[in-house]
């Protein structure tokens, strides 16, 4: 089994990012891979931000950050991604469209034994893994916002992901990226999203039956439980439609009522209130 060199990143969205930035920094060749070359190049720019701020804090020695940065090259084209040896999915939470790439990379990726992973938070692995001919190597690497920081990464077998793929996928995870892994069951939400996003539901309907203000919340998880953040300010990080995405799916697979997105969330999000990366959620992020 060749080691992994080149990995391919599909969606230049902060998941996509983050990804790619630890990719880089752990010596990689990256490709990161977006639906326009535009929003490739917005991606790369995002994660030059990210590493120039890592070298101001002394994270990164501006050497380190220059050879992370000339690792990445980017591209809308995914046929450029035909020699990686692992490619991870980070596009947009939609289960047609994460099929449908699935199915364009199992014909452009050549090295049969290549891993195509998924970065998806909630959408069975096994559906993305029979989209292609290759089943036993597709496999779930989920990274967690922020991706530089949080040192977790969950690796999800499907029914059909064999024993060497998730065998090369920890080890590119732990000892490549130095992330801790665990293992989850192909299930919605997997062990972190499974127990995270009731709670998160659980404070959007305090808010709208007005238990407590929004930051009369968050400071009751920050102060009283030592969380780093609260659940709000939490919920506006990952993304109020990615919440609510994930949400549905938990839903639609265990039809448990504290899945399903409350009203509040699902108008928010049909407002364009998307949290930090809109400028407005729950809080706001624009500059005074
Ligand atoms: N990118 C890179 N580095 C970042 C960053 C970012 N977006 N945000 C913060 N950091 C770095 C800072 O530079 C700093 O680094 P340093 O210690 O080397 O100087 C460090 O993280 C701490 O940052 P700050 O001092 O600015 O701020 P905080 O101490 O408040 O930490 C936080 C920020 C790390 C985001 C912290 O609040 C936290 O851990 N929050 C919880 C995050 C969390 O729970 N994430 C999981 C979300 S669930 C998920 O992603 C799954 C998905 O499927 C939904």
């Amino acid at each position: 089994m060749t080691a992994i060199k080149h990995v391919g990143v599909v969606g230049a969205g902060q998941m996509g990012r983050g990804i790619t930035e630890v990719c880089a920094r752990a010596g990689l060749h990256v490709t990161l891979c977006d639906v326009t070359e535009d929003r490739a190049r917005a991606g790369l720019a995002g994660v030059a931000d990210s590493l120039l701020k890592a070298e101001k804090r002394g994270a990164i020695a501006a050497e380190d950050r220059a050879l992370a940065l000339a690792g990445i090259s980017v591209t809308d084209d995914l046929s450029r991604l035909s020699r990686a040896d692992l490619v991870i999915e980070a596009a947009v939470e939609d289960e047609q469209a994460k099929t449908e790439l699935f199915r364009q990379l199992d014909k452009v990726v050549t090295d049969p034994a290549a891993v195509l992973a998924s970065n998806t938070s909630s959408i069975p692995i096994a559906r993305l893994a029979a989209a292609t001919g290759r089943p036993e190597a597709v496999v779930g690497l989920h990274f967690f916002n922020p991706v530089p920081v949080m040192p977790l990464v969950e690796v999800i077998p499907s029914l059909h992901t064999s024993k060497a793929t998730e065998l090369r996928v920890r080890a590119f995870a732990g000892e490549i990226l130095g992330k801790k892994t665990v293992v989850a069951q192909d299930r919605a939400g997997f062990v972190v999203n499974s127990l995270l996003v009731p709670y998160l539901l659980a404070a959007v309907r305090m808010v709208s039956s007005g238990t407590a203000t929004a930051e009369d919340i968050d400071t009751g998880m920050t102060a009283g439980c030592a969380h780093p953040m609260g659940p709000l300010r939490l919920a506006d990080l990952i993304g109020l439609d990615t919440v609510a995405a994930i949400g549905e799916a938990l839903y639609e697979e265990y039809r448990e009522p504290l899945y399903a997105p409350p009203p509040l969330l699902r108008r928010m999000v049909e407002s364009g209130l998307l949290g930090r990366k809109s400028g407005q959620g729950f809080f706001s992020y624009r500059a005074a």
